[in-house]
């Protein structure tokens, strides 16, 4: 016997059991989306490798060690997509999508690739829905991002159990400022930081406020905090943006020591988190990016998303309302005779063509079996096919819930059931 190909590690099937989730969840993310006036947009899922050193930054875990890079045939180096937001203003700026208008509201929803370590709610190839504002430098886009994912979170039925971290790490003054208070004050504890941390000091000391190493989260927590290094400018539109949330009672924590593992953040950050979920709690992330479209080669557009973990936000709405799995199936045919099988196919081909849902046996099993198979598949009606009837152009159309049963004829068995369910 052949070995069995295994999946690749880190990577999920999506069952049909589970894909009805993922299609509820689908249903809320369209709907809500096009109640916020975002226009779905699908970059291709690789791009030059060149994208994301640039936009997401060579110094951090996702650019250094974590994508998929491959040569193709014309030697280029490039990359399955570790995340949307390089993608998304990558097409911004090659389509002119400025021209269309000066805000762009995008939103996507597709495959991601990270080479992490898998553990529960991390994965190598996990998906994501997101959404990106481009033009608007003030507030209220902020508070609009923000609302936008708190929408779906309400219509999920899950606000409760879910906390929205907040921080500002304003513009490249304010950092500026902050790096330096941030390095003077670990400068003498620099030898007792993690190893990773010690790295850090000089390349990008803020990501040390996010270390997991015991050491470092024992040394910073007394840390300066960047909100105190604001200029004026940041620190009045991070205000603004908190005033606003407040406005339309969207409950928030301010988190010091909250940063962001990519490096084109500005001004206003924010995570959703689940005490739902294990060490992988975050279930959406993102923040302002002022500068990202400009270092990409387009004009001084200021931009803000965020982007949110399918299979993590599933594994919330699971935890808190563990799912009932309903039947969708209308109706299913059996088929007394073999001899009806053709007149069998066109009933229900134009059954399905009417908008039920129904569904047939191609093994041409006994009637006993094909009676078995509707109930295992929660069929709400099954209609027989039986020699006499079909003389008549009748089927002995059965309820499941009742157990009622009426001879229909076959042009009333869609009116029969529409009335029904
Ligand atoms: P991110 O924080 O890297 O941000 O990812 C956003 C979300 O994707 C996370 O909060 C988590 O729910 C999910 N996620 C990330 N990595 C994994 C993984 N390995 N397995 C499962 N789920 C994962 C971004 O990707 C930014 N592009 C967000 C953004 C949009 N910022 C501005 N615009």
């Amino acid at each position: 016997m052949p070995d069995k190909v295994q999946r690749v590690k880190g990577v999920n099937d999506i069952l049909p059991g589970e894909a009805k989730q993922w299609q509820a969840l689908e249903g809320v993310v369209k709907n809500v989306m096009t109640r916020f006036a975002f226009g779905e947009i699908r970059p291709p899922i690789f791009e030059k490798t060149e994208l994301f050193a640039r936009g997401v930054g060579e110094d951090t875990d996702i650019v250094s060690k974590e994508m998929y890079s491959f040569t193709d045939m014309g030697q280029s180096s490039l990359t399955l997509r570790p995340e949307l937001t390089a993608g998304v203003v990558r097409s911004y700026i090659q389509n002119n999508l400025q021209q269309l208008s000066p805000v762009q509201k995008l939103w996507y929803e597709g495959p991601m690739f990270r080479q992490e370590r898998p553990q529960k709610g991390r994965y190598r190839q996990f998906w994501q829905f997101g959404a990106e504002a481009i033009g608007s430098p003030n507030p209220e886009q902020d508070a609009e991002m923000i609302a936008l994912f708190y929408a779906i979170l309400s219509e999920l039925g899950i606000t409760e159990s879910v906390t929205l971290k907040i921080n500002s790490v304003g513009d490249s003054e304010s950092r500026a400022t902050y790096r330096s208070t941030l390095q003077e004050y670990l400068r003498p504890h620099l030898s007792a930081l993690s190893e990773t941390s010690q790295r850090r000091f000089e390349t990008n000391p803020l990501r040390i406020l996010d270390s997991k190493a015991p050491i470092d989260r024992e040394l910073v927590k007394d840390a300066p905090k960047i909100r105190d290094c604001l200029n004026a400018a940041s620190d009045a539109h991070y205000k603004q943006v908190l005033r606003m949330l407040e406005s339309m009672e969207i409950p928030y924590v301010q988190d010091d020591l909250l940063v962001r593992g990519l490096d084109y953040y500005t001004h206003t950050i924010f995570e959703f988190t689940s005490d739902a979920l294990g060490a992988q709690d975050a279930i959406c992330g993102g923040g302002r990016y002022n500068d990202l479209v400009k270092e990409l080669g387009g004009g001084d557009v200021p931009a803000i998303g965020w982007a949110s973990g399918i299979e993590r936000l599933l594994l919330v709405v699971e935890a808190l309302k563990p799912h009932v799995a309903g039947s969708e199936l209308d109706l299913f045919l059996i088929v007394e005779d073999d001899a009806l099988r053709i007149p069998a196919l066109q009933l229900i081909h134009q059954w399905r063509g009417a908008g039920l849902s129904c569904d047939m046996d191609t093994l041409r099993r006994s009637l006993k079996s094909q009676m078995r198979e509707a109930n295992r598949q929660g069929s709400k009606f099954v209609a027989i096919l039986g020699a006499e009837a079909f003389k008549n152009g009748k089927v002995l159309l059965k309820d499941f819930d009742s157990g009622e049963q009426e001879a229909v004829t076959f042009n009333n068995v869609v009116t029969r059931i529409q009335q029904d369910v």
